[in-house]
Order: C-alpha cells, then sequence, then structure tokens
C-alpha cells in the first residue's frame, strides 16, 4: 500500500513540466510533500487526486477547518467533482487534522 503511493507521488511529481515553445521544457521545482496516512486519506484520494496532485493541495501551509471545508465545496461548485456529503465531511477532517492549524475558522 505505502510502496504504491509512493510510486504514485513520484509519478506525478515527474509530469510537471510546462511545455514554453516548441520543443522547450521548463522544470518546475520538485517540492517533496509528506502524504500523512490516517481516516480520510482514501476518500482524499478517491476525490481530490483525479484532477490534481496532493502537494497542488497542500502548498499553501495550514489552515483552518474552514478554508479547507471552503476548498472542497469550491472543487465542487467551481470544477464539478462529484463528492458525496459524506466525503465532504470526512475530507475536511482529514485535512484539518494533518494540514490544519488548529483554528476552526
Ligand atoms: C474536477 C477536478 C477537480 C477535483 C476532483 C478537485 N479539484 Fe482541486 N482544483 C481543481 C482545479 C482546476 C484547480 C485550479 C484552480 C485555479 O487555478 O484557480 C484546483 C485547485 C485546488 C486548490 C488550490 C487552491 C485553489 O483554491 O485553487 C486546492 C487547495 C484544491 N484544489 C483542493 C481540492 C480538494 C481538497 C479536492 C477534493 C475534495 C479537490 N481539490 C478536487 C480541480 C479539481
Amino acid at each position: 500500500m505505502m510502496k504504491h503511493l509512493t510510486l504514485l507521488a513520484l509519478l506525478t511529481a515527474s509530469t510537471m513540466f510546462a511545455q514554453v515553445n516548441k520543443g522547450e521544457n521548463i522544470a518546475v521545482p520538485y517540492i517533496a510533500y509528506d502524504i500523512k496516512m490516517g481516516k480520510g486519506f482514501a476518500e482524499v484520494q478517491a476525490n481530490c487526486l483525479t484532477c490534481h496532485s496532493f502537494g497542488y493541495m497542500i502548498n499553501q501551509g495550514p489552515q483552518s477547518r474552514e478554508h479547507w471545508h471552503k476548498k472542497t465545496m469550491k472543487m465542487i461548485t467551481h470544477f464539478k467533482a462529484p463528492i458525496n456529503e459524506k466525503d465532504i465531511k470526512i475530507i475536511t477532517n482529514y485535512f484539518f487534522e494533518h494540514y490544519g492549524n488548529g483554528k476552526l475558522n
């Protein structure tokens, strides 16, 4: 399980190249993000990693519970992410527990 997840993160990181001019690639600096395992990670993996990498979600540092809830809702309203009510709560709790700043809002 762990091995598989590490591989997934590496694959995601290795595809971060932007085509600028014909044949010219710019490499985005590689930053390793620590993916915390725990309750709710399965839901995050199923609902959030379909469109972007893990690091993309947590690169703004620790945030409030409201922030994580709002981000999750934004993905649903703006980008049509199909996430059900139960998973919204589980995902919000996961991010607040592992990447939270301790403040509710
Ligand atoms: C349907 C595709 C899709 C899914 C699924 C998705 N996102 Fe996103 N997400 C995006 C796009 C597109 C952006 C880039 C928005 C931008 O550039 O303004 C983004 C950006 C973000 C950002 C960066 C900050 C911001 O406001 O743009 C965070 C944090 C984020 N997503 C969290 C999540 C979380 C948490 C989940 C799972 C609950 C999730 N995303 C699922 C499409 C998705």
